[in-house]
C-alpha cells in the first residue's frame, strides 16, 4: 500500500475503527505508520486499499482480522523492571503496607502486560519480599491482561532469548529465576511463573470478571488513548481497587485532568497513586481465584 492508496476518507474511517476497537488515537498525520504497519497484513488479505480493509471489517464479525489489525497497530515495547522505581516502591512501601493492614492473599493487576516482563518482574519482587517474611501475605496473585492473544501466548510461555533478558534483568536474577531451555533461550522458573495468571482483556471493556485488586500496574498504554478513554478507564480502575489500593502509571503518564479519585504518594525516586478512601469497600465475597477467565464483554 502506498501513501496514494490511502485516501483521506479511508484514513478517517480507519482512525475511527481503531479507536473504537482498542482506544488508540491516531494523529492526523500518521499515514506513514498505518502504511508501514498494515502493508503486509493487507497483502496477506489480498486488499489494495485501507477502505477495502475497513469494508472487510464491516462485513459481519471478522474477529481474527480485527485482532490482527489491532496487533499490528499496537506498540509492545517492554522490558524487565522498567523504570526501576515502581518495583522499589512495591517492595519498600506497598508490600509492607499490605502486611501492616493485614491484607491476606492480595491481588495485583498488570493491565497491559505485553510479553510478560512486567508481571514476572512483579513476581520476582514478591518472591524476594516473601523470602524474608514467609507467610506474611498468604498467596499473592498477579493477574496479567493484554488485548493481544498473540502477545499473551508469548507471555504465558515465559521464555525469552538473551537479548530480551539483557534488557533490565540483572545476571544474578537471570541465574536465580530462569532456567536455560535451549542455546539462546531461558524460561522463568515455576515459582515465578505460577503466581501469574493471564487472560485477554480490552481496557475499554468491562473489568467485572477480573475481580478486585490491591495494586494495579497500568503503564505505558494510556498514553495512546483519548482524554475521555483515560478518564473512563481510571474511574473504572478506582472501582476495582480495594480500599487503600495503589495504581502505577508509566513515568510519562499522569492522572491530573483525568481523575480526582486518587491521591499521589510521593516516594524518593518516583510516585504512585492511592485510591482515595471511601470509594471502594472490600467485598464480603472473596475475589475470583486462579483459573482461566473468558475475555471481558461490555463496559462495567
Ligand atoms: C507499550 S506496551 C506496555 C507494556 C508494559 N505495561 C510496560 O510498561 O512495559 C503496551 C501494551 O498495551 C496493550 N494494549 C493496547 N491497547 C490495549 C487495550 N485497549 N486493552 C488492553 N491492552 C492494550 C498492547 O497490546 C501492548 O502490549
Amino acid at each position: 500500500m502506498t501513501r496514494a492508496a490511502l485516501s483521506t476518507q479511508d484514513y478517517e474511517t480507519f482512525r475511527i475503527f481503531l479507536e473504537e476497537a482498542c482506544g488508540i488515537v491516531l494523529g492526523e498525520n500518521k499515514h506513514y505508520l498505518v502504511v508501514s504497519r498494515l502493508g503486509r497484513l493487507m497483502a496477506d488479505e489480498g486488499v489494495a486499499t485501507l477502505g477495502e480493509l475497513v469494508n472487510h471489517l464491516r462485513q459481519g464479525s471478522n474477529r481474527p482480522l480485527r485482532e490482527r489489525i489491532v496487533e499490528a497497530m499496537t506498540t509492545n515495547e517492554t522490558f524487565w523492571f522498567r523504570d526501576t522505581f515502581p518495583f522499589d516502591i512495591l517492595k519498600d512501601l506497598i508490600l509492607p503496607d499490605l502486611v501492616e493492614r493485614r491484607v491476606r492473599n492480595p491481588r495485583i493487576w498488570s493491565a497491559a502486560c505485553s510479553t510478560g516482563q512486567e508481571p514476572y518482574s512483579i513476581s520476582m519482587i514478591v518472591q524476594e519480599y516473601l523470602a524474608s517474611r514467609p507467610g506474611s501475605l498468604g498467596d499473592v496473585q498477579i493477574h496479567a491482561t493484554d488485548i493481544s492473544p498473540t502477545i499473551l501466548q508469548e507471555a504465558k510461555d515465559a521464555s525469552y532469548d538473551n537479548l530480551a533478558l539483557a534488557r533490565g534483568l540483572s545476571p544474578e536474577r537471570k541465574q536465580k529465576y530462569f532456567v536455560q531451555v535451549r542455546d539462546n533461550r531461558w524460561q522463568a522458573r515455576p515459582e515465578i511463573r505460577n503466581r501469574v495468571r493471564f487472560s485477554q482483556a480490552n481496557l475499554l471493556q468491562s473489568y467485572s470478571l477480573l475481580g478486585r485488586f490491591d495494586v494495579i500496574f497500568c503503564r505505558n498504554v494510556l498514553i495512546y488513548f483519548s482524554s475521555e478513554s483515560k478518564a473512563d478507564i481510571l474511574a473504572r480502575m478506582a472501582r476495582v481497587l480495594n480500599p487503600g489500593g495503589y495504581l502505577f502509571l508509566g513515568s510519562s503518564e499522569s492522572i491530573t485532568q483525568y481523575s480526582d479519585e486518587f491521591e499521589m504518594v510521593r516516594c524518593p525516586r518516583g510516585s504512585v497513586y492511592r485510591v482515595k478512601s471511601g470509594l471502594s469497600a472490600r467485598p464480603s465475597v472473596p475475589p475470583p481465584r486462579p483459573g482461566p477467565r473468558p475475555p471481558v464483554g461490555g463496559k462495567g
